[in-house]
């Protein structure tokens, strides 16, 4: 596929929109949130054809990641989550996803990786409607509406918490990370898969030991998003040209990552950092 060339003043508009959007207040950012969801689910009527919002993981000289025929439309976005969770063992634990999106990553881990019991939450309604209906069959996940820095769980409820590819909406980080530890047992781990900016990326870190974790393991998992946007680019570039208004073609391109769009390059030039982490409360 061609190589998209992003240009102009609409472009320009749509990347200061997905560039900003973190920086709204909350009370802004909150709504608008709901909005782009709720509309992203019906702009896409073959919506369960989509089952993953994250930039991908593509392995670099290592093999593909072997799924069922059903699975590999999106493959890249199901390994992302293979190397999120591969930190720890995960069969026959109990697992709280913050911010499960469409699902794909909470069916995924709920069938090849067999935990006893698979929580995905989201803040978005329309999300969790779309995954009860979807994935309604399988007995070890449950999908339930609510906000990161207000888990509806008691104390000590799961082995392991993960989150890919979310926080950076998120109002509150540390009150996030400090519903984080509350939810998670003594023993437990947090599963945080994320990017920030450059200049941000210290002051997360930062974030997460003053919230009272460890870091145990980390690893620099740019280079693999940025093989499985060129790896995923045509299927995207299709999709988007198929079902996204043309007026917000630019800023849905920006905010996927095509090849072409600052994002793209963010990643491959390093403005952009992606980490994959294994917390333990310290
Ligand atoms: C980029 S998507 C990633 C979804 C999923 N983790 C994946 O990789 O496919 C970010 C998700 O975060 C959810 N989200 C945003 N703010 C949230 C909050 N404060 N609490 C819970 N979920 C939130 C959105 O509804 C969306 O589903």
């Amino acid at each position: 596929m061609e190589t998209q060339e992003l240009k102009g003043p609409i472009h320009r508009l749509g990347h200061w929109i997905v560039d900003r959007f973190v920086n709204l207040p909350r009370w802004v950012r909150l709504p608008l949130w709901r909005y782009w969801h709720a509309k992203m689910i019906n702009w896409d009527t073959e919506y369960d054809g989509v089952r993953f919002m994250n930039y991908g993981y593509a392995p670099i000289d290592a093999p593909d990641l072997v799924l069922e025929p059903e699975d590999r439309t999106e493959p890249y976005g199901a390994h992302l989550y293979h190397v999120a969770v591969s930190h720890v063992p995960v069969a026959d634990k109990e697992i709280l996803e913050v911010s499960s999106g469409r699902g794909g990553g909470a069916s995924y881990i709920a069938r090849y990786l067999q935990p006893r019991r698979y929580v995905g939450l989201d803040i978005s309604d329309k999300n969790v409607e779309a995954c009860e209906r979807i994935y309604g069959e399988l007995t070890n996940v449950e999908f339930v509406q609510g906000e990161a820095e207000r888990l509806p769980f008691p104390e000590d409820a799961f082995d392991h918490v993960v989150s890919v590819e979310a926080s950076r909406a998120y109002g509150d980080v540390m009150q996030f990370f400090a519903e984080v530890r509350r939810v998670l047992r003594p023993e437990g781990t947090f599963l945080l898969t994320d990017m920030r900016w450059y200049p941000d990326m210290e002051a997360l870190k930062a974030q997460i030991r003053e919230a009272g974790f460890a870091i145990e393991s980390e690893v620099d998992i740019a280079p693999n998003v940025v093989r499985a946007l060129e790896r995923d680019n045509e299927r995207k570039v299709e999709l988007i040209q198929r079902r996204v208004p043309k007026m917000f073609l630019s800023a849905f391109s920006e905010f996927a990552g095509t090849i072409g769009s600052d994002r793209y390059r963010a990643f491959a030039d390093g403005r952009m950092n992606y980490f994959s982490w294994n917390l333990r409360p310290a």
